[in-house]
């Protein structure tokens, strides 16, 4: 790598260079005066890092301020996205060098967690990223939504001056289903979604819908309903658009309550993207994520090799729905985990499975049961890409 590389915060008179890079690396399009505004309040909040050559601006990424839910709880996380390197630096380790910069910047913004939709998978396992969920995108027929029912239910059309609400409603629905997964975008972001006339949004009293065009098809961004009535009515609305459009996209969770109601199943060609997950401060996001009400006591050996303050013996406590990570004496049945491990656990991953990839290893048949069942529960997706 060459001497002058430097990580240095993204500054307004660079974004024509990040912009380029992005192009070079994404391919054209996107709205550039859009994406200049969103960009600045990431400059502005220290959330946008970038690697220089001297002046010359060569790699960029940058962090969204998250929340997700973890077991009906939620957790600060910070998104990783637009990781973009100039095409004549890559294959010398420039973006690995940015990630660590934005590992550690996350450190200092406090997330606990961090996540990211991966196109490449080597460079961020080696920095300790792991699988940990997916986003699906089901489509059903837009027939069998129409005949859902909940006619008796009353919805009207929703704006920006709702977007409180919908959070409420779906902080309410996700503690009520111990989500988890799905996100939590600043207040800003979903003011700006329900400010958009191509997004059709309607609300009940328990419950909202976010919808609109896609290629001649109906798509459900978001459904959120704490009741069946609720449910159905929100699904009819979307499939009375049934004359026009054949086929309803939606984001939703495998175990969304739609697949149970609708006749036929969804298509079979469900689309999934899949996120990775790693631990930037393992104690605090244990300790911030729900559980189920089970009483675990297990120990654990991890070894991070990029944030030292994960390293070490630790003893899990899980009791009461919330659990605890302590510093311990290193135990002959300790669960040695990497970062890796760690992340995919933390996600819900079997056990079994994690030994059958390496990356778990000691520990007892009895602490993969009680792990399973504590880091177990509805399966974690995302609605989003980001
Ligand atoms: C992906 C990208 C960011 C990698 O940048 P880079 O500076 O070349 O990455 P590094 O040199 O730090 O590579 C780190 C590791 O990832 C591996 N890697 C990098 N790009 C890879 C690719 N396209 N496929 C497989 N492995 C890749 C490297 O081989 C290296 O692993 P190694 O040490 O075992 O050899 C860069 O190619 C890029 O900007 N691509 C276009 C945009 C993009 O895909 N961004 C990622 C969005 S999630």
């Amino acid at each position: 790598m060459t001497d002058s590389l430097r990580v240095v915060d993204v500054a307004e008179d660079q974004l024509d260079s990040v912009w380029q890079v992005r192009t070079r690396s994404f391919g054209p399009g996107g709205d550039r005066d859009e994406w200049r505004k969103t960009a600045l309040e990431f400059l502005d909040d220290g959330r946008y890092l970038g690697v220089v050559d001297g002046d010359e601006l060569v790699a960029a990424a940058r962090i969204w301020p998250f929340e997700q839910w973890w077991h009906g709880r939620r957790v600060q996380l910070g998104g990783v996205a637009g990781v973009v390197v100039a095409p004549e630096y890559r294959g010398r380790g420039v973006a690995s060098l940015l990630m660590r910069a934005v590992l550690q910047r996350c450190v200092d913004k406090g997330y606990p967690l961090t996540a990211l939709y991966p196109a490449t998978t080597v460079l961020y396992r080696h920095l300790g990223y792991e699988f940990a969920g997916h986003r699906y995108k089901f489509s059903f027929q837009a027939a069998d939504l129409r005949t859902l029912g909940g006619k008796g239910t009353a919805i009207r059309k929703a704006g920006p001056g709702d977007a409180e609400l919908f959070l409420q409603l779906a902080s309410k629905a996700h503690e009520g289903q111990r989500s988890s997964g799905p996100l939590i975008w600043p207040l800003k972001q979903v003011q700006g979604w329900l400010e958009d006339e191509d997004n059709f949004a309607y609300v009940a009293d328990d419950g909202f819908v976010v919808y609109n065009w896609s290629d001649g098809a109906l798509a459900v961004d978001e459904l959120i309903a704490g009741s069946e009535e609720t449910a159905r009515a929100l699904w009819a609305t979307v499939g009375s658009g049934a004359s026009i459009a054949r086929t309803v996209h939606a984001y939703c969770a495998p175990s969304d309550p739609i697949h149970l109601m609708v006749e036929h199943e969804a298509d079979t060609d469900t689309r999934i993207n899949r996120w990775m997950l790693r631990m930037i401060d393992a104690p605090a996001a244990i300790a911030a994520r729900g559980f189920p009400e089970v009483t675990v006591e297990v120990d654990l050996q991890l070894v991070d090799q990029e944030l030292a303050g994960n390293t070490g013996g630790w003893h899990l406590s899980v009791a009461g729905g919330a659990g605890q990570l302590t510093p311990a004496e290193p135990s002959v049945d300790a669960l040695r985990l990497g970062s890796r491990g760690l992340a995919a656990l933390y996600a819900g991953t079997p056990l079994a499975s994690l030994r059958a990839a390496g990356l778990a290893a000691g520990g007892t048949p009895e602490g993969d049961d009680a792990l399973d069942t504590a880091f177990g529960g509805p399966t974690p997706y995302v609605l989003d890409y980001f």
